[in-house]
């Protein structure tokens, strides 16, 4: 096993085991049809020469918006012609293109997306702070629906798969983890391992009665949280046996939820940008955001677990032992040395890059010719802020890469 031989996913063979893992682009219009902007990242990450790019997450139907301007829609079919540009662009380069498809369930505001937000439970997030409308049965059941058929939009655009997000706190987690599922229907956690995943079982049988079986289906799930009590050890490897089982065609381990983001991403955290874009934030009175700066953030960041090198990787080898699915890990790597190891040392079939990528989409061609090449990446977190503002994903740290696009003068 090396990182620059091929490796499939289901039926479909990537050039290298290196994927862009799923990245929010916030550049598409105001009805979620990507726009230039969205193709011009692409192109580049497939000249880059990644084995696969896994899109930003797109809502499966106008209720499961996120809250950042600028996401690209799965909800219809007349986006099919946006998706097969996508197709045909990144197949010249040899580049599989999944689309990871999501539904934000109560992490969204009702003023970003005009909907009031909808979860597994009455439960509401920390972060997000609106009280979700409980979802019906009969209304499960249309969301359902609904990711089966953002699956078919994919399949018919001849993208090569898809991929559930059922991590960080959207609502497939939701239904996932105990400390929000609370229901006693047909969707309640089950009694045995308290993971809720009958609804996910339902999208993954959904998207196979839709597209047929040998449409590939990847799933991203967090391997723990910080919601009270956490998602435990046991729960994470019950929910990889639970894919086992239901045989999808990779599983990607990540971490955490929206509540506590930064432990999605790790490394800094920008407060004053984060005062000045941020979608909860930016609309607060100066006092608002000096008492966040003098009282919240400082309680916030001892929440926050320091950024270490390949910090899902120890999650990743504990599925690895009661898995033969092919599993992606994503989190922290920042050279070749560290994806090799993940990949021959670890028996990780693949590692997914979502930051080295926003600061080099050809960090992996410079990886090809120099292993030991480190990522521009210093995990500032800037992008991830300015996911809020209603400019396209890139990279704001100044100091190393150059970008045309680039606006100065952004600090912390
Ligand atoms: C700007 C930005 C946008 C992201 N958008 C998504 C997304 O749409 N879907 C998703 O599953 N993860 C998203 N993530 C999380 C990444 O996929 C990844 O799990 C995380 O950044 C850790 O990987 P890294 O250290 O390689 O950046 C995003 C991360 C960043 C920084």
């Amino acid at each position: 096993m090396d990182i620059f031989e091929n490796a499939s996913l289901g039926n479909v063979r990537l050039k290298n085991r290196i994927i862009r893992s799923a990245t929010f682009e916030g550049a598409a219009d105001r009805d979620g049809f990507p726009t230039a902007a969205y193709y011009r990242i692409f192109k580049k990450l497939a000249e880059g020469g990644v084995g696969a790019v896994i899109t930003g997450f797109t809502y499966i139907s106008e209720n499961g918006k996120a809250m950042q301007p600028g996401q690209a829609g799965s909800d219809s079919m007349e986006k099919l012609e946006s998706y097969q540009v996508i197709a045909g662009m990144m197949h010249q380069y040899d580049c599989k293109v999944f689309l990871q498809i999501a539904h934000a369930g109560r992490q969204t505001l009702r003023s970003a997306t005009g909907f009031q937000p909808v979860g597994a439970s009455e439960k509401k997030s920390a972060y997000f702070q609106e009280k979700p409308h409980v979802l019906t049965s009969e209304e499960t059941y249309a969301i359902i629906d609904a990711f089966g058929n953002a699956a078919l939009l994919a399949q018919k655009a001849g993208l090569d798969g898809v991929q559930l997000h059922a991590a960080h706190g959207y609502l497939i987690h939701q239904f996932l983890q105990p400390a929000v599922n609370d229901r006693t229907d047909e969707f309640a956690p089950d009694l045995l391992t308290g993971v809720g995943t009958v609804f996910l079982q339902k999208v993954i049988e959904a998207v196979r009665r839709k597209c047929g079986p040998d449409f590939p289906v990847l799933v991203k799930i967090s391997a723990s949280d910080d919601l009270k009590p956490h998602f435990s050890e046991e729960q994470f490897l019950n929910l990889v046996q639970f894919l086992d089982r239901m045989q999808v065609d990779g599983i990607e381990i990540s971490y955490g939820t929206m509540d506590a983001a930064f432990n999605i991403f790790r490394g800094d955290i920008p407060e004053k940008l984060i005062l000045r874009e941020n979608g909860i934030y930016k609309h607060k009175s100066q006092l608002v955001k000096w008492f966040a700066r003098r009282f919240v953030f400082p309680r916030l960041k001892k929440q926050f677990i320091p950024f270490q090198p390949m910090y899902n990787l120890p999650f990743a080898e504990m599925a690895r032992r009661v898995t033969h699915l092919p599993i992606i890990v994503v989190g922290g790597f920042r050279d070749g040395r560290q994806i090799r190891h993940a990949i021959c040392d670890c028996g990780i079939d693949f590692v997914s890059l979502s930051r080295p990528l926003i600061a080099e989409p050809d960090f992996v061609n410079k990886l090809n010719e120099d292993l030991d090449y480190t990522s521009a990446c210093v995990s500032c977190n800037r992008c991830a802020i300015m996911c809020d503002s209603s400019h396209p994903t890139r990279c704001y740290h100044h100091s190393r890469v150059a970008s045309p696009t680039r606006k100065t003068g952004i600090m912390n």
